[in-house]
């Protein structure tokens, strides 16, 4: 009998511990679609923004996790926004493509995605799944390893995320519902930018990067990109 009990308890800490091991986090975000002011290239246009920034803000989570974003949207049109390479196994439901798993969350109406991180781990992104609403609605998600496992390389000095995107002068809905109705292609972007900025080689653009975080590194990998011509990003290392 103590043997038994003995037993079952060395059993139940054992159980207890692959719990613990195996633990992972649940987070919770909220996401409001709106819009706001941007200038670039000299020109102050009006466009859709998760809280007003371009690119979004950024999710962060480790393997394993779970992430709840409460997106309410406070646009004028219907949106969705898709979890990009998070494979969400059984749960199509917050996977986001517009009218194809879920309809879109009307103005003045909120949605709670539930995204499932299995065996995903890096840098993936979510983005608008709604017409080209994706060009600025769009951000990272950082995902680190289990809690107790490390990188599979020597631990960074310093992270940084690089967001590539695109600027157009004029409204995205209008260019593509032009498009559309004309069966032309769409106008094509008139900048690339790294981290919502066109580089300084563009007129009225501000600093070209906004990733200060890479000059604290360890003086050995700082990378600097450089805005050369249109459309042209070189990397110089120093
Ligand atoms: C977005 O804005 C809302 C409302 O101000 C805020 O509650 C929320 O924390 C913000 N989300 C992020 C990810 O910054
Ligand atoms: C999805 O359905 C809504 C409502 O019928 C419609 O307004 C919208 O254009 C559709 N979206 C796409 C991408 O077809
Ligand atoms: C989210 O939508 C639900 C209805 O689906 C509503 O009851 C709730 O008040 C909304 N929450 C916010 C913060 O807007």
């Amino acid at each position: 009998m103590g043997i038994c009990r003995l037993g079952f308890l060395v059993g139940f800490l054992w159980f207890m511990a692959m719990d613990c091991m195996a633990q992972s986090n649940t987070h919770h975000y909220n996401f409001v679609l709106q819009q706001a002011q941007f200038t670039r290239l000299c020109e102050t246009k009006t466009m859709l923004t998760v809280n007003g920034s371009f690119p979004g803000p950024t999710i962060h989570a480790r393997r394993g996790d779970t992430i709840y974003v409460n997106v309410h949207n406070e646009g004028e049109y219907g949106v969705t926004i898709h979890w990009h390479g998070v494979k969400q196994p059984r749960n199509p439901w917050s996977d986001g493509p517009e009218n194809i798993t879920q309809c879109p969350i009307q103005p003045g109406k909120n949605f709670t995605y539930e995204v499932i991180l299995s065996n995903e781990e890096g840098t993936l992104w979510w983005h608008a799944h709604s017409d080209w609403s994706r060009a600025t609605v769009h951000g990272a998600i950082v995902i680190s390893p289990a809690r107790g496992t490390t990188y599979p390389f020597p631990a960074p000095h310093a992270e940084q995320t690089i967001i590539l995107g695109s600027w157009f002068k004029d409204d995205l809905k209008a260019i593509i519902d032009d498009a559309l109705a004309a069966g032309s292609e769409p106008a094509i972007s008139n900048s690339l930018t790294i981290n919502g900025q066109p580089g300084d080689l563009y007129p009225c653009s501000a600093a070209m990067l906004n990733m200060d975080p890479i000059f604290q590194g360890s003086g050995s990998s700082i990378v600097i990109w450089r805005g050369t011509r249109a459309g042209a990003w070189t990397r110089f290392s120093l």
